[in-house]
């Protein structure tokens, strides 16, 4: 039986947790493939710190030593950053390899190159895990745009901040204790910047943006806000008045255009993201034909976000959709002026 050859970039909480799943569930990956699917190398950034327990997968720093690996049909990219992740996928492109990535930041900047070259190509472009975790959202919009026309979309797409808002809440604890929790967990990166300060849900809202309505907005019209001015006492007087901080992204396509927002806002019991609570993300979908969706799961760590880089892998035959149209080379806007909203 022919093995499916897969390259992991990148070894982290991402790349362990795709590594492991794939081990741990072989036969099942079998059934469904008619393939074994076999991790033929790693690249990490120090391969000093790593050790791996078969001796027949090529580790290495050099991302050439992939490139070069005689059988490869797959790579799966999990760094952070824009680059080199983006320069790597593209090369793997070249080379004729199926591309999955989880890298949020790179895919909303570089997501329409990629899709564009792999459709040339005629290879799959698989980044599922781009958002929301273990959620297929994108599967979902994509399914949902068989027929309907999205109007809106909600959601709490950053599971450290959801995290870190839950924990100053239930037990009290400052801000910095829960984001050092958060990181222990694998859900926060390495530099929290992005996670707190909401560039991380920007991006994914962009991704987000460009599935459900063909166009990201332009960057500097978005109003982004993280949670790392978010204080103990606002939490507790807010949750006296039966309020909750939840961090939600918010796009919605009207007759004024797109309109993107990414901040801090109260929610109360009746609202749907109010019990969202901890790593849990959600993406709530307004369709015209058949109303609201809403999704709800793990939206960040090891094994969910695992799990949806592993469907990609399954469905990268099927998914050669080119959704991006046009390559957006727009920055951030410093941060403006943040008012508490209730939803
Ligand atoms: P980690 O920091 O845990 O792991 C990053 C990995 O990338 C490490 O193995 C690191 O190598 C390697 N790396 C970093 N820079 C380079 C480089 N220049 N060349 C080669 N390898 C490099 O990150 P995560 O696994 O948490 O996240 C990876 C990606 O997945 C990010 O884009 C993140 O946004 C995204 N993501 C993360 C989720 C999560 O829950 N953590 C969920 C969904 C998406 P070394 O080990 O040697 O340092
Ligand atoms: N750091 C991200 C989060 C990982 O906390 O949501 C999942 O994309």
């Amino acid at each position: 039986m022919a093995d499916i050859h897969v390259a992991l970039l990148g070894f982290g909480t991402v790349g362990k947790g795709v590594y492991e799943t794939i081990k741990a569930h072989q036969s099942r990956l079998r059934a469904i493939l008619g393939k074994n699917v076999k991790v033929a190398g790693i690249l990490v950034r120090n391969i000093e710190k790593h050790t791996l327990p078969e001796d027949d997968i090529l580790l290495t720093s050099n991302f050439e030593d992939i490139l070069n690996l005689p059988k490869l049909d797959v790579v799966i990219e999990a760094i952070v950053g824009r680059e080199p992740g983006f320069s790597y996928l593209k090369k793997s492109i070249e080379r004729g390899c199926h591309i999955i990535t989880a890298n949020k930041e790179m895919f909303a900047y570089h997501g329409n190159e990629l899709l564009e070259l792999a459709s040339q190509k005629n290879v799959a472009c698989g980044f599922e895990a781009t958002v929301a975790g273990g959620i297929p959202a994108i599967q979902t919009l994509r399914t949902l745009l068989n027929v309907n026309k999205i109007e809106r979309i909600e959601g709490i797409v950053n599971g450290t901040s959801n995290y870190i808002l839950t924990k100053m809440r239930e037990d009290g604890v400052a801000f910095q204790e829960a984001l050092q929790a958060a990181q222990e967990k694998g859900y926060a990166e390495e530099d929290p910047t992005n996670d707190i300060e909401g560039y991380d849900a920007f991006y994914k809202a962009m991704v987000l943006s460009q599935i459900a309505f063909g166009e990201q907005p332009e960057w500097q019209t978005v109003r982004r806000k993280g949670i790392s001015s978010v204080s103990n006492s606002e939490i507790g007087l807010f949750s006296e008045w039966g309020l909750r901080v939840k961090h939600v992204i918010s796009l919605e396509k009207g007759v004024r255009g797109l309109s993107c927002s990414v901040k801090p806002v109260l929610v109360g019991p009746s609202h749907p993201l109010y019990s969202v609570e901890g790593v849990q993300n959600a993406v709530s979908i307004d369709a015209d034909i058949v109303g609201n969706i809403t999704l709800q799961g793990p939206g960040a760590g090891k094994f969910p976000t695992a799990s949806a880089i592993v469907e990609d892998l399954i469905q990268l035959n099927v998914n050669h959709g080119c959704y991006y149209e046009q390559e957006k080379n727009v920055r951030f806007k410093k941060d403006l002026h943040h008012d508490w909203v209730v939803l």
